[in-house]
């Protein structure tokens, strides 16, 4: 049996959280007070089924109506292995139709072996418009020994005039540290052995729902050999522990890029490009609300990055040109960009007219002058490269892609004026991190 249906709670007590509809439904049984039409709604896993199934134990113990069902009796016993005939779960997802509700109807009127028959109808904002008129009638005025409990995850889908017919509770998503109590405890009774960091990591990726955790926790100890650790959940899952967001962010925020992409690749050695922008949006999220050096707006511009650079990871057929595009970006985050300092950490020296060759001019005119006489763009961007002749060829490498293509198509008047026979065009590496910081600085006035 999987951990989550072994320790599924079977009494009141053992239900983690959902308080208030605990009470009402405890204080209703030992008053014999029973509401005969229940809606349970709240997201996947939190109990939904789980506190219909204890009702309805409730409902029909010996010792019933009670708070407490004795767990023993017949019908306790019969309830907790899913084989009551007085307790019928009905999947509404698979049973949408009007001839499904026609069908509880027609068993109405036969009485429950024990003191209730119960009907638990699962999703049941799924029933069709019909289905769910026909319902109506039923809940309206249900025979004195029927009760009626409803879970759904999408309240907002049932129809109003059926809503106003039930007693309305809505469950509440496991809190993180009310999942890792219950991890813990599983532990405790398996003899699994897990860190703290290990479960923390297992309840923060369930969102609220127990059941997630507990399958997640199953998984885990398969796949693990003793004792579960963070390094194993976060392979397992997918998850980049925060510790590695902490020491990316730490370099994002003092703008160093390169020391921010070698934190990146850290991560990316072991983690898919999506599941590091998934996690860095979920570590920025978390960091909101905490006081940290950055400020609230700070954060959330930076957030707004890592959404972007999620939707970057899913959607390009390069995640990887993205990911060093979003990085940097973010470096960038508090300032205007200043490409001297970029360029200069990144090893590359501006030029400066003073390279420009000047030797021969007294014996002929510079190459370049007579360039700038009869194609003056072109010109531009050859006096902004590192150009050498070396015999019959012209070596250019240019500072950007668009300089090459210029260049290139300017080919055969640079032969001509250089006197060569080739001309090759390199675009230096360094540079292709000029386009991209330019790049930025467009999008930065943009925003
Ligand atoms: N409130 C809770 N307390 C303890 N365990 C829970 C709780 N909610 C869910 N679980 C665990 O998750 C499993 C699924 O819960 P279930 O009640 O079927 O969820 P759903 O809300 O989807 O109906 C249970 O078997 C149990 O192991
Ligand atoms: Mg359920
Ligand atoms: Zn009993």
């Amino acid at each position: 049996m999987s951990l989550a249906n072994k320790y599924r709670p079977r009494t009141f007590e053992e239900v983690v959280g959902q308080k208030f509809v605990k009470r009402v439904l405890e204080k209703a049984l030992d008053r014999k007070d029973i509401p005969q039409a229940v809606l349970l709604a709240g997201p996947r896993g939190i109990g939904k089924t789980t506190l219909a199934r204890i009702f309805a134990k409730g409902l029909n113990c010996d010792l019933g109506p009670t708070s407490k069902p004795c767990g023993k009796c017949r019908s306790c016993v019969e309830i907790d292995e899913g084989r009551s005939v007085d307790v019928v779960e009905i999947d509404a997802a698979s049973n949408r139709g009007i001839e499904n509700v026609r069908e509880i109807q027609q068993q109405l009127r036969y009485m429950p072996v024990s003191r209730y028959r119960v009907y638990i109808i699962d999703e049941v904002h799924m029933l069709t418009t019909e289905a769910f008129n026909s319902l109506l009638k039923t809940l309206e005025e249900p025979p004195p020994h029927v009760v009626f409990v409803l879970a759904t995850t999408d309240p907002q889908k049932m129809p109003p005039t059926v809503l106003s017919r039930l007693q309305k509770f809505n469950l509440k998503p496991h809190s993180v540290k009310d999942i890792v109590e219950r991890l813990k405890w599983v532990c405790s009774k398996e003899g699994i052995s897990a860190t703290d960091d290990a479960l923390r990591m297992i309840a923060e990726r369930a969102e609220g729902s127990m059941r997630d955790a507990l399958v997640m926790l199953e998984q885990a100890h398969l796949y693990s050999e003793g004792t579960i650790t963070e390094r194993e959940v976060s392979e397992m899952l997918g998850i980049v522990p925060d510790r590695l967001y902490t020491d990316l962010m730490k370099k994002v925020v003092e703008g160093d890029f390169s020391g921010a992409l070698s934190k990146a690749s850290d991560i990316t050695e072991r983690f898919s490009p999506f599941e590091f922008a998934s996690g860095l949006v979920k570590h920025l999220e978390k960091r909101l609300l905490k006081d940290d050096e950055l400020s609230f707006e700070e954060k959330v511009v930076l957030l707004r990055m890592a959404l972007d650079m999620e939707t970057h990871m899913r959607q390009s057929a390069d995640p990887y040109a993205w990911l060093n595009y979003d990085i940097a970006r973010m470096c960038a985050f508090r300032r205007v960009v200043n490409l001297d300092e970029i360029s200069r950490f990144l090893g590359y020296v501006p030029h400066t007219d003073e390279k420009i060759p000047q030797d021969d001019r007294t014996q002929r005119k510079d190459p370049l002058e007579i360039l700038t006489e009869r194609d003056p763009t072109l010109a531009g961007y050859v006096s902004e490269s590192d150009y050498t002749v070396e015999g019959n060829t012209l070596r250019i490498t240019v500072t950007s892609r668009l300089a090459a293509e210029r260049v290139k198509g300017g080919e055969a008047l640079l032969r001509e004026v250089f006197g060569v026979k080739a001309v090759e065009v390199e675009v230096s590496k360094v540079e292709n991190y000029r386009d991209l910081f330019e790049e930025i600085r467009k999008d930065w006035e943009n925003i």
